[in-house]
């Protein structure tokens, strides 16, 4: 068996014995061991501990690593991404500067539409070698798993391409990736005026495809004033069930949209975004098992508010961090920067961010089991800070790179 032993670790962070989606005060609960060593066997963590206790007989370890002054902790579960698009859009960026908003950037042809013109036109070859290289960019910035949503196609063709691109990645990547159908995230031109005929396309074109190339796990829509109402979200994310894709849904992003309450009313396993909310979407949330995914690189990137993170934790709901990562709105997928925006603008703590951008953005894509802590049996996704003298440091040191290798189920990266 080719096992690796990490010793001298300062301190291995996120260490769980038992699984657990953390609400409110439990995301401060971030577990600990100081002076620790690793070991990794098959691509998984088969056991951690004080150094004082390593016995170094009883292992054939093929690999060392000196992790002295280094912290390691679970690589971040990025749970919400648009990676896969044709092109970037800094000539919007540029318009948003000279003070247009997005809707009428988006009234204009742009937005949405304009990747959906770009991404029909280019190869399934070209998407994928493009989000390739980005996959690639946020493993080295310490994403382990992943989550890839379509929703620049807004055809039956150009939907189907980008979930197959998805496909493709999942296939030949270490990460952990899901796929995510979001043919409804806005109407397609021809549609504009016919919406009844686009959710007809979704449901009775798209959807039994992606059920038989199995090209989805979940289904989400842009619930949102502008683009799909609370009513038309419900049907087409119960027509995604029907095919048992649960909802993932973006939700009170640039409006009270409803999308909490929906969400919450279908079992969503996320509803994400949640920058605007009222008491009664917050409250809710709380009672209800579907986890809030915040981007806080988005509302930045916008300069719109930040997601209220903190009245989430006080009610006791279950929060996830993620990225966003996409041309119009998050063109980062960068975790280290998530984290530190989180602290810098939402005040959530350290240990609240690194909870919910690795165990909680596990569960937000049903990977727990696989990810998102240092558990035996777990994969080892596993990112080592370059030496660094506190775990504050690391998103009190904004933009400053400070990691200094990844390890991706057991493989360095
Ligand atoms: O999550 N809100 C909808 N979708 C993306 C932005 C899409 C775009 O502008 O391309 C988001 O922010
Ligand atoms: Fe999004």
């Amino acid at each position: 068996m080719a096992a690796t032993l990490v010793t001298n670790i300062k301190q291995l962070v996120g260490v769980r014995k038992e699984n657990k989606l953390l609400r409110g005060r439990e995301l401060s609960e971030l577990n600990s061991i100081e002076n620790a060593f690793l070991v990794i066997e098959d691509g998984m963590i088969a056991s951690f501990g004080e150094m004082k206790d390593l016995q170094s007989s009883t292992r054939s370890i093929q690999n060392s690593i000196d992790a002295s002054g280094q912290f390691v902790l679970p690589c971040w579960c990025d749970s919400h991404t648009h990676l896969v698009f044709a092109a970037s859009r800094e000539e919007e960026f540029i318009d948003k500067l000279k003070g247009m908003s997005y809707a009428e950037i988006a009234a204009k042809g742009g937005g949405i539409l304009n990747s959906a013109k770009k991404l029909n036109a280019a190869s399934e070859d070209e998407l994928f070698n493009a989000a390739w290289k980005r996959l690639e960019e946020v493993s080295r910035l310490g994403t382990g798993a992943i989550e890839i949503k379509s929703g620049y196609g807004l055809s039956v063709e150009g939907e189907l391409k980008m979930l197959r691109v998805i496909k493709k990645l999942k296939e030949r990547s270490d990460l952990s990736i899901k796929a995510t159908f979001l043919g409804a995230h806005t109407y397609p031109l021809e549609y504009k005026d016919d919406h009844q005929g686009y959710i007809d396309c979704i449901i009775h074109e798209m959807l039994p495809v992606i059920d038989k190339e199995k090209l989805a796990d979940y289904i989400d829509v842009f619930c949102e004033k502008g683009f799909f109402s609370v009513e038309e979200t419900e049907i087409i994310c119960k027509a995604g069930m029907s095919y048992d894709l649960r909802p993932k849904i973006h939700a009170n992003q640039l409006s009270m949209s409803g999308g909490v309450m929906v969400g919450a009313s279908l079992n969503a396993l996320s509803v994400d975004h949640l920058e605007l909310m009222s008491d009664a979407a917050i409250k809710t949330l709380a009672h209800s098992d579907t986890i809030g995914t915040l981007l806080p690189t988005s509302a930045f990137f916008f300069r719109t508010q930040y997601p209220p993170a903190r009245e989430l934790i006080n009610y006791d709901c279950a929060i996830a961090l993620a990225s966003d990562y996409n041309p119009g709105s998050s063109p980062s997928g960068n975790m280290n920067l998530v984290v530190a925006i989180s602290c810098i603008q939402m005040k959530m703590l350290p240990e609240e961010v690194i909870n919910a951008a690795t165990i909680n953005g596990a569960y937000a894509m049903e990977l727990e089991k696989q990810t998102g802590s240092i558990t035996i049996g777990k994969r080892a996704d596993i990112i080592f800070t370059k030496q660094i003298p506190s775990l504050a440091y690391l998103p009190y040191s904004f933009g400053t790179n400070l990691i200094d290798k990844v390890m991706i189920n057991g493989k360095l990266c």
